[in-house]
């Protein structure tokens, strides 16, 4: 079954991100929220978010156009992984705050989440995207401003991951 990535980019790392997700998952198609209708979620079943936080705890501003009709969307049945970017020493008490909030509105409309990540080797005060142990993130943590090195590798081992936690 063929899986959607969704992702908002401002300047360029996200989609960067998404390309590399795609080396590494069978048959995904990337949609930039920009220019594709989120409606297109209707058609599969297995669905990864791709967003930055921006501005103090915001969401990318891509995303903010279309954040509203995330709600009109119907989850049920569908399998969703988030991937979260942000900069863990410049903005540490906002970490991937962006993901955490699509994460609560998909969860509402009834989503199954795969895809969490443990939070050692990341170093920030506080996050919303947190499960409520604390010990994961609710998705992919992709820090390429100060953990860049990082994130090849990352990206490769929950690729792994979710393609078990898909099927
Ligand atoms: C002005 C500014 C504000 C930012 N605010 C946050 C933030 O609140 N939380 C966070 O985790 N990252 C924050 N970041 C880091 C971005 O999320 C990070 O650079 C990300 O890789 C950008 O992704 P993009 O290139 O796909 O837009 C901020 C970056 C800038 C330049």
């Amino acid at each position: 079954m063929s899986i959607a990535l969704f992702y908002g980019t401002t300047t360029g790392n996200t989609g960067d991100v998404a390309e590399k997700v795609q080396q590494h998952l069978d048959d995904i198609e990337l949609f930039d929220v920009a220019d594709s209708p989120l409606e297109i979620v209707n058609n599969y079943q297995q669905i990864i978010f791709a967003i930055p936080t921006w501005d103090y705890g915001e969401v990318q501003e891509d995303w903010q156009e279309v954040w509203d009709s995330v709600d009109e969307l119907d989850f049920s049945g569908k399998t969703v992984a988030f991937i979260g970017l942000g900069d863990q020493y410049g903005y540490a008490e906002w970490f991937l705050d962006a993901m955490g909030m699509l994460h609560d509105k998909v969860v509402a409309k009834g989503a199954t989440i795969v895809g969490h990540w443990p939070v050692g080797g990341y170093e920030f005060d506080e996050s919303k995207a947190l499960t409520p142990d604390k010990k994961f993130f609710i998705g992919l943590g992709i820090d390429d401003d100060c953990q860049n090195e990082l994130s090849e590798e990352r990206i490769e081992q929950w690729c792994q991951q979710v393609s078990l936690e898909f099927e």
